[in-house]
């Protein structure tokens, strides 16, 4: 059931009907990705609080080093996953590479975790920029060497392989202690536009203070703050059974449910207040109730909810451990004060005080900017490991466009994806043929092969790049002919330029006829041709065999 205000958007959902549906998917813990970044190579372990499996970095990323933070602040945290760090000494960029089995287009929450603990005794604490793809997703400001910094989104990635991507910035080295990914039901959570990212997540008049709630608790290994506030009035109720409070399809944990402050008899409303960071901020709210108190025959439990002093939501009685859960569709902007306020006040016919049990405060964050067009990024990346090429390319080539790979011009287009239009990978120590993966660049202008040891024939593809307007091959071992479409294109306007041995000087005067009568005649009739016939031959084989 979802109800649309006509004053100011919201929606509610409540009850239980797609309980069974939404857990059985999300208990099954296969599709989470849990990074512990720094530890021993190759390596994993179940943490022993939640049987979640951590991997090691080694499928992730290939850049970084390995460092434990220093003992005295590894006693400090009983969680595993920050006793070590990644650290990006090397690059601009260095990235992580996520790959979940429900690829794209599916929901998800994706998680950096990270505490400095002095990993590299040098008692500096760095900030710098995380990115999300192609776009900036927050900036990670180490304020102290102990401090545990969270950084979630719940985000639907463009791309099957999201990118998360660390950028050193000039004020110290990144690094990275845990990095996760769950996929979330895509039903919840959900916007016209953007991303969300976390805010706060409060659980309320939580049983134990020191205890953050997640997985197992939560399915969807959300992180719930016990949010502690003495002027308040923890509703005192045990459950014993985990059963007793019926989820709806956000899933709030029963052990964040079960507890919640409300005020004393004679209080007639209870809220939380924050002065926004930032005017233009669009805050996403998520409020989970439950009526935890069986109300006599005389009682009743109603009020209203405001937001910056306009009525959100009400007049809304929670139903007894039945949990309602009442979000945003729109974002709400800061008052003009910069001042954001939530405020329950109870109906007049009310008998009992407003209640709350948990809450989540997001805050949209568009990411215009799209990733590469993955045939283009698959293909340079293919390029790569063919050539094994040593260079610092990771993340997505084209994109955060002030981080593309070197090497690479991108085509920036508002409404196209990035493409790849000029590639150098001059004196670059290739070897072997010229990679047939080079024809899914179809929207190449300028390539660079030049001094390298390539071998082979000039392949027929590059005159099927249609953009391409300068092709260097010179300064390798390749042999002709050159194909005629390729000449063809050469007079037609493309800049070729290859070795003259690779040309011959008969060929180039009379091209189409060389290919379409007598190309081995030609190569057997003249003495550097049969000599290149043979090297061609030999690494064709090579070819094969491999
Ligand atoms: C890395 O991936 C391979 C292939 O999927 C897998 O066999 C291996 O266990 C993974 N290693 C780690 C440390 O996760
Ligand atoms: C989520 O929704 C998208 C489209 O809305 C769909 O393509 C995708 O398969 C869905 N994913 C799951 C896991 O249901
Ligand atoms: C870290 O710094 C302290 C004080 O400067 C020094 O005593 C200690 O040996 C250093 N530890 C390492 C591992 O470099
Ligand atoms: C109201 O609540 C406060 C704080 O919990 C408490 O100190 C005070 O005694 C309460 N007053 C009444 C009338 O219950
Ligand atoms: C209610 O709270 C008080 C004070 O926190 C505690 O002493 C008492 O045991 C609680 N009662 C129940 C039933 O939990
Ligand atoms: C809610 O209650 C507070 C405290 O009584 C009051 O100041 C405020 O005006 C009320 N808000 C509305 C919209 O009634
Ligand atoms: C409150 O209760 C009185 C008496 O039952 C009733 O007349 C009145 O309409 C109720 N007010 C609201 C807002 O429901
Ligand atoms: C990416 O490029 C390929 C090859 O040009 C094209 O077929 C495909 O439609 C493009 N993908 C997107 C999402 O634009
Ligand atoms: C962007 O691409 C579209 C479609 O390919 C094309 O029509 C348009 O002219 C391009 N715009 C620019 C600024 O290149
Ligand atoms: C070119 O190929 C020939 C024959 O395979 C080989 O002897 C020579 O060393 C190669 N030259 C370069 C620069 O790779
Ligand atoms: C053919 O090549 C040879 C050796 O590279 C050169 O001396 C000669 O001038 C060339 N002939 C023409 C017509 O380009
Ligand atoms: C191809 O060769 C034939 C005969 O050798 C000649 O007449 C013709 O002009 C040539 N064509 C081109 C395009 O050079």
């Amino acid at each position: 059931m979802v109800l649309m205000s006509k004053r100011f958007l919201f929606a509610i959902f409540q009850g239980a009907f797609v309980l069974s549906l939404v857990l059985v998917q999300a208990q099954d813990k296969s599709g989470f990705i849990s990074i512990d970044c720094g530890t021993s190579d190759g390596s994993s372990y179940t943490d022993e609080e939640t049987g979640i499996t951590y991997l090691s970095d080694s499928n992730f990323t290939d850049a970084g080093e390995n460092r434990y933070v220093t003992p005295a602040y590894r006693l400090q945290t009983g969680e595993r996953q920050f006793w070590n760090v990644r650290s990006f000494p090397q690059g601009t960029k260095n990235c992580y590479t996520l790959k979940p089995s429900q690829g794209k287009d599916t929901r998800y929450l994706i998680r950096a975790r990270f505490m400095y603990g002095n990993y590299d005794n040098e008692s500096a604490l760095p900030e710098f920029d995380l990115y999300l793809g192609a776009n900036l997703w927050d900036t990670v400001e180490v304020v102290s060497a102990q401090s545990i910094i969270n950084k979630e989104i719940v985000h639907v990635p463009s791309s099957d392989h999201p990118h998360v991507c660390l950028v050193n910035t000039g004020l110290g080295v990144p690094f990275i202690s845990v990095l996760e990914l769950r996929p979330w039901n895509n039903r919840t959570y959900v916007t016209t536009t953007g991303s969300l990212q976390l805010y706060r997540r409060f659980d309320f008049a939580s049983k134990n203070i020191n205890r953050v709630m997640r997985y197992k608790d939560d399915v969807y290994d959300r992180l719930w703050s016990p949010f502690y506030a003495d002027i308040w009035r923890p509703l005192n109720i045990s459950f014993k059974d985990e059963n007793s409070i019926s989820k709806n399809v956000y899933g709030a944990p029963f052990t964040v449910m079960s507890t919640a402050y409300t005020r004393n008899r004679s209080t007639s409303y209870m809220g939380i207040h924050w002065n926004s960071s930032q005017s233009t901020f669009k805050y996403y709210f998520y409020m989970h109730f439950v009526e935890l108190e069986k109300l006599g025959n005389k009682q009743s439990r109603e009020f209203n909810i405001y937001i910056n002093g306009k009525l959100w939501y009400g007049p809304f009685a929670p139903a007894y451990l039945n949990e309602s859960t009442i979000y945003s569709t729109s974002g709400i902007t800061p008052d003009s004060e910069g001042k954001v306020m939530v405020l329950l006040n109870k109906t007049e016919n009310s008998t009992l005080p407003p209640l709350m049990n948990a809450m989540e405060v997001y805050v949209l964050k568009e990411l215009l900017d799209q990733e590469t067009n993955q045939t283009d990024a698959q293909a340079v990346l293919n390029i790569k490991s063919e050539y094994e090429l040593k260079r610092d390319w990771q993340g997505d080539p084209c994109t955060p466009k002030a981080y593309s790979w070197e090497g690479l011009v991108c085509s920036s287009n508002i409404t196209d994806l990035p493409r790849i239009i000029s590639l150098n990978l001059s004196s670059s120590g290739l070897k072997g043929e010229i990679s047939p993966y080079l024809a899914d660049l179809t929207m190449l202008q300028y390539l660079d092969l030049s001094n390298n040891s390539l071998s082979g024939k000039v392949p027929e593809f590059l005159a099927e790049l249609s953009f391409l307007r300068v092709l260097s091959l010179k300064g390798n071992n390749l042999t002709g002919p050159i194909p005629a479409a390729l000449l063809e294109r050469s007079k037609n306007g493309l800049s070729l330029s290859v070795d003259t041995n690779v040309i011959g000087n008969e060929t180039s005067s009379s091209p189409s006829n060389e290919t379409s009568s007598a190309s081995l005649g030609y190569l057997f009739g003249k003495k550097k041709s049969l000599f290149q016939l043979v090297a061609s031959a030999g690494s064709c084989l090579l070819y094969f065999v491999l």
